[in-house]
């Protein structure tokens, strides 16, 4: 896109920006072009196709024009927009913080329906106690695991944790942007270190949860050659590289899980599109029932769920 000397109206602005952002090998280009253009004018995809003819403002032609160009030198859209919609949630999303992504939604569902949750909407008691479930979310990032169970279980408690503090206060701005802010404790540890140091949990009564969900960093630095630019150069290393092979970090996760999970309690766990031979061996029969790989739609096995004798 070139700076304009007549008005620029929104056909001609899109047309452009779909050109630039298809020369730059911007993958889903079209839609990356349409996001920055509703962000701007903060508008929605239908008006922009109601108002073709529509100007656009000499300031949020220039504005519009600076997104392009920082999109088609890979930075991703989300940290250009500051956003993305996650089970349905629009969430804060900055470069401290994984984005959150669709196949996530599985260790929602997962973990909703080893909960039992969608026999409570036929009309069961959430828990045949009345007691309130306590979950962990190990590596919460945006929070976007956290806070779309706490939508969904409005009497839960939550321990959230993470290694960045960075990412811990995105976290707690999404918390608080919708409403549960209340019910979910966020801690800066390695996995669930720090709650045995936690006024959570004593001694005496150490805290035991009854789901314990996380989605780790699982990618090789082996693989690094293989990922976007957006990913690479752009998401926190953190978040993405789980070691050498990838799969490095599930063994302690599910050794913290097996001594932090009540009897009965629930472990669902994503896994990158080759961690399942790693993990399969780590949920033993000794410590482990009920084990179950879910697919993702794209036929890759995503998530892995299970149950502490
Ligand atoms: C793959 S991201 C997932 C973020 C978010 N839960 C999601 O699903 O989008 C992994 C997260 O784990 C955090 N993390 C990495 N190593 C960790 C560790 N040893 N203990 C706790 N959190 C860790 C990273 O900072 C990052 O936020």
């Amino acid at each position: 896109m070139k700076p304009q000397a007549a008005p620029l109206v929104v056909r001609t602005a899109l047309r452009e920006a779909f050109a630039e952002l298809r020369v730059a090998g911007v993958p889903s280009h079209t839609l990356a072009a349409e996001l920055l253009l509703m962000h701007v004018l903060g508008r929605d995809r239908t008006w922009l196709y109601a108002h073709p003819e529509k100007e656009i403002s000499a300031r949020d032609a220039e504005n519009y024009l600076a997104l392009i160009r920082r999109r088609a030198a890979g930075e991703p859209t989300q940290h250009l927009t500051g956003k993305q919609e996650f089970w349905g949630l629009e969430l804060e999303v900055t470069p401290d913080v994984l984005i959150p992504r669709p196949e996530t939604e599985h260790v929602i569902e997962v973990a909703l329906d080893r909960l039992g949750v969608r026999e409570k909407h036929g009309g069961r008691p959430q828990r045949p106690d009345g007691a309130v479930l306590q979950i962990a979310d190990i590596g919460t990032g945006s929070g976007c695991i956290a806070i779309a169970l706490a939508k969904e279980l409005p009497a839960a408690g939550f321990v959230a944790t993470d290694i960045s503090s960075a990412a811990l206060a995105v976290a707690r701005r999404n918390a608080t942007r919708h409403g549960v802010a209340g019910r979910i404790h966020f801690l800066e540890c390695n996995l669930l270190d720090g709650l045995s140091g936690s006024p959570l949990a004593t001694r005496h009564s150490p805290l035991l949860f009854d789901l314990i969900v996380s989605n780790p960093p699982y990618v090789g630095r082996r693989e690094v050659a293989t990922l976007m630019r957006e990913v690479r150069e752009h998401e926190p290393e953190v978040a993405l590289y789980g070691g050498e092979e990838g799969y490095e970090l599930y063994a302690g996760l599910i050794a913290q899980a097996a001594s932090h999970l009540k009897p009965g309690g629930i472990l669902v766990l994503e896994l990158g599109h080759n961690s399942l031979p790693a993990v399969q061996p780590l949920l033993d029969s000794s410590t482990w029932t009920n084990v179950s790989v879910t697919n993702d739609l794209a036929g890759i096995p995503r998530v892995h769920s299970a149950e502490r004798l």
